[in-house]
């Protein structure tokens, strides 16, 4: 059995980290908080195309109207040290889980990597990507469903 950090720590991923997981980012730490579960919450990219840059403007808008900041996140690519540092590494979609899977170390535990809509009841497994199609608020929806599964299953393990 794979054992987590207390508090446990752990990681949102997609493509760019301006529009998905810095909303994943925000809604882990806000739906945590709220629960009063602690817990390090921190968000990547696959990609280093906009590394230093803020949130998309529009998943900032539709944050701020649900009630959260994430305009001070700045996007940064996944690093070797997060595979070792972080309990779960949650994807938005199946890509970036299957990128994670190939950049993770040999003796890494794959089951570590999560799709965050696994945690969600119903829907689709993917979180669509607003970059191309627009459309944050369903977007904004997803994260937050999955983000509660999440937090509902916290004590088991990884791989579990
Ligand atoms: P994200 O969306 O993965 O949800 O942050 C994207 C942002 C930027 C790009 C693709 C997806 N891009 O190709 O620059």
């Amino acid at each position: 059995m794979t054992t987590v950090s207390n508090p446990v720590r752990v990681l949102m991923v997609c493509l760019g980290n301006i529009c998905r997981s810095p909303l994943a980012e925000g809604i882990l730490k806000a739906q945590a908080a709220a629960r009063g579960i602690p817990m390090e919450v921190d968000s990547a990219g696959i990609s280093d195309y906009h590394e230093g840059d803020p949130p998309h403007r529009g998943s900032i808008d539709i944050a701020r109207e649900r009630g959260l900041a994430i305009e001070d996140q700045r996007s940064r690519p996944v690093r070797p040290g997060d595979f070792r540092h972080f309990d779960w590494l949650i994807a938005m979609d199946t890509s970036n889980k299957n990128a994670l899977v190939h950049m993770a170390p040999p003796d890494f535990d794959v089951g570590r990597v999560k799709l965050l809509l696994d945690f969600a009841e119903f829907g689709p497994r993917d979180v669509p990507d607003p970059y191309y199609t627009g459309g944050f608020g369903e977007v904004f929806d997803l994260i937050s469903a999955g983000c509660a599964g999440l937090l509902d299953h916290l004590g088991v393990a990884p791989g579990e």
